[in-house]
């Protein structure tokens, strides 16, 4: 079934990655045999060091990109099956990325570069940018929302890719290093914004270098050269 209007949360399993390897041109590779299952509502962490291929197992997760080998389902979708344009109807409808280099629209608002989020929902653009406010009051920018990238500090920015990336209510939600560039409380803001998206029913991937985040949340997948390593849960309740 390729039906992709139906609801991520609705399938048992949301990511599926079996035996997935990603080599990139120029002989990397970058991921080496990952088997990985997450289940609707789920809000997990992957860590592990710089270029051990979280960015790139989350870009796979996400559809953004196509394994060298290996199969990835997305809430039932074999990806393999789908072509570049369902895949992008899915991503549309189902998946919020954060990526870690920010990828904001330069020379427009805060407010519009949070409305792109919702560009292929369908809904009129004054829906658009009323709900893009709103993401952005979330994430604590209500003052910055006539602000273009340039004129934002680095927190900021990585404040207005989560608004874009949750203002479409996404059933997936894929965020590598939301608070990198952030001080501890805004850290703190944006990781209680990630809880209550989850609580709402949201599935959540979030990759993190600090390690006081990544044992607080339900489930930590440790990945090194490419493998996972350890893939641990119940963190929290035993806290
Ligand atoms: N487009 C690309 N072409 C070639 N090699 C790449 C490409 N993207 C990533 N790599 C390589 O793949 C490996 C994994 O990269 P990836 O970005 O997934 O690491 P990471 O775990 O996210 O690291 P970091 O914590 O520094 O962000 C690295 O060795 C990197 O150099
Ligand atoms: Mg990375």
């Amino acid at each position: 079934m390729t039906d992709s209007s139906t609801p991520i949360s609705a399938a048992p399993t949301v990511v599926d990655l079996a035996g997935v390897t990603k080599e990139y041109p120029g002989g990397v590779a970058a991921l080496r045999g990952v088997d990985l299952t997450v289940g609707a509502g789920e809000l997990l962490a992957i860590v592990g060091p710089s270029g051990s291929g979280k960015s790139t197992l989350l870009h796979i997760i996400g559809t953004l990109d196509r394994p060298t080998a290996g199969s990835v389902a997305i809430a039932g979708h074999d990806i393999a099956t789908l072509t570049d344009r369902s895949l992008s109807a899915l991503r549309a409808r189902h998946i919020g990325f954060v990526f870690q280099a920010f990828h904001l629209v330069p020379g427009i608002s805060a407010r519009d570069n949070v409305a792109e989020g919702l560009l292929y929902s369908g809904l009129p653009r004054a829906e658009r940018r009323r709900r893009a406010a709103y993401a952005l009051e979330r994430v604590g920018l209500a003052d910055r929302m006539r602000h273009r990238p340039h004129e934002l500090s680095g927190g900021q920015k990585q404040r207005v890719a989560i608004a874009r990336a949750v203002v479409g209510e996404p059933d997936l939600l894929l965020a590598d290093e939301p608070t990198g560039a952030l001080d501890s409380e805004s850290g703190e803001a944006v990781m209680a914004l990630l809880h209550d998206l989850n609580a709402e029913g949201a599935t959540i991937a979030v990759i993190t270098h600090d390690t006081e985040i990544a044992e607080r949340l339900p489930r930590q997948v440790r990945i090194r050269d490419g493998q996972i390593v350890a893939d641990t849960r119940g963190a929290e309740a035993a806290a």
